[in-house]
């Protein structure tokens, strides 16, 4: 080993892992540069050590954590396990032994970033996650650094390719909810089980990691709003298409009167917002303040070599660090700011209804909206079999608490002549 490399090791060889392994070893010589020191990976962890890993001597693997704090060369760890347990516990005790750690795990980061960020401090060492949102796409930094003169009023962001690419598809092809997800399976973008993508978990932890650092408050994924995309059909993309819009999973925080909301849900974007043209498995994150205005970051937001990029980012800044003696900056306090319950969100809404086609029913539905101080925008109907007995109505309102809109729901759903309530989605704007 050169005496004044930067030890590292990482937890976890998998996809990104070895993304990480075979850009370390291909840009060695710049990031020694870039350093001053060169990086030497000292350890990896994973679980089946007997099945080799490019570009790693089969000494480096492990499969016993205690063996990375055993060895006091190593300087920083990358974690790239996934999941919540044990990755939160081997992160907490790396920090608490004096390390540094960069990690791409949305998951921990979202739940516990908080405490574990106050492990970091208290030991003097750095916690980055620029990797834990966006993949490639650089986000945390920004809004730790560059955008941090500005009062941030609202996140807007697609955060998860898998279903992007799920709801481009059905979109520009036809296709109904089961066919795109088979062939996002069929490709490898969703898992076998797709519901950490699909019911929006997965965007919710990415939402509670940007609104925390946005706004500066302490919020959970389970602050976060979620609604799922299973339930969308070929005719809901066939609707917004008709009224001018296109339906993206939209992950939203925004400060409303002094108090934070934050959602993820299948959402209507009009054709030409910069957002409703981030196709396939693009990520992209909107972010607007009081100075900067609105910017947009947009690229991969996964895969092993975009994800590698924002990991070895922040390996690489933290090595500098390293190298030239810095001390960790302190964080940035949290407000106390409220998170508003769903109920309290306002939104435009996009309202499917299958009805009996007959006199009246319109009238009906309208004026429960009304009783609910919901203002019809427009009404689109639909005749949905050959003896027009029924017909699916299309109606678009104007902007309303998710308060009135259910209670609203619970009315039409009990008239007689609704037989059944489809789709009822937000509408950006
Ligand atoms: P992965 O392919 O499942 O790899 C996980 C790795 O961790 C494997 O090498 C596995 O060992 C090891 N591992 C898991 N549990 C372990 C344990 N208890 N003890 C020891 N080793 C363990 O996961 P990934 O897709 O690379 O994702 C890694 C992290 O990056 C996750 O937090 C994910 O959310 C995040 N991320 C992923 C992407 C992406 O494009 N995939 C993008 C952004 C962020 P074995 O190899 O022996 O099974
Ligand atoms: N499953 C995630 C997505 C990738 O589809 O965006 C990792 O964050």
């Amino acid at each position: 080993m050169p005496l004044d490399a930067v030890g590292v090791a990482m937890l976890g060889a998998g996809n990104v892992g070895a993304g990480v392994i075979a850009a370390l070893r291909a840009g060695h010589e710049r990031y020694a540069v870039h350093i001053g020191r060169p990086l030497l990976l000292r350890r990896v962890l994973v679980r089946d050590t007997a099945r080799a890993r490019d570009g790693v001597e089969a000494s480096v693997l492990t499969s016993h954590f205690e063996d990375i704090l055993a060895d006091p060369a190593i300087e920083v760890v990358i974690e790239l396990m996934g999941g919540e347990h044990p990755a939160r516990e081997y992160i907490e005790a790396v920090l608490a032994s004096g390390r540094h750690v960069v990690t791409a795990n949305k998951e921990v980061m979202a739940k516990h970033g908080a405490a574990l960020l106050a492990v970091a401090a208290a030991h003097n060492v750095r916690l980055l996650y620029e990797a834990a949102v966006g993949g490639g796409i650089p986000i945390i930094s920004p809004l730790s650094r560059d955008l941090l003169a500005n009062d941030v009023t609202a996140v807007t962001a697609i955060i998860n390719g898998t279903t992007n690419y799920m709801l481009t598809g059905m979109s520009q092809t036809g296709t109904d909810y089961a066919v795109a997800l088979a062939e996002a399976q069929r490709l490898g973008y969703a898992e076998p089980d797709p519901t950490a993508d699909v019911e929006g978990t997965d965007a919710s932890y990415k939402l509670a990691i940007l609104c925390g650092l946005a706004f500066h408050v302490a919020i959970s994924p389970d602050d976060v709003a979620k609604q799922g995309i299973t339930r969308l059909a070929a005719r809901d993309f066939k609707y917004a298409d008709a009224l001018g819009y296109t339906i993206k999973l939209l992950a939203t925080g925004r400060l409303v009167d002094g108090g934070v909301v934050a959602s993820v849900q299948p959402t209507l974007i009009a054709k030409d917002e910069p957002l409703a043209k981030v196709d396939g498995v693009l990520n992209a994150i909107q972010i607007e303040g009081d100075l900067v205005g609105r910017v947009q970051f947009q690229g991969r937001g996964a895969g092993p070599a975009p994800t590698a990029s924002a990991v070895l980012a922040d390996v690489l800044d933290v090595a500098r660090d390293i190298v030239a003696g810095r001390r960790p900056a302190e964080a940035v306090e949290h407000r106390k700011l409220p998170i508003h319950p769903p109920g309290m969100h306002r939104s435009r809404y996009y309202m499917r209804v299958t009805v009996q086609d007959q006199p009246g029913v319109l009238a009906a539905i309208a004026g429960i909206l009304g009783g609910q101080a919901i203002s019809i925008a427009s009404v689109l109907q639909v005749e949905t079999d050959d003896d027009a007995r029924t017909a699916e109505l299309v109606i678009t309102t104007h902007h309303a608490t998710g308060a009135a809109r259910d209670a609203a729901l619970a009315e039409i759903r009990a008239l007689d002549v609704v037989v059944e309530v489809g789709n009822v989605l937000a509408m950006a704007g």
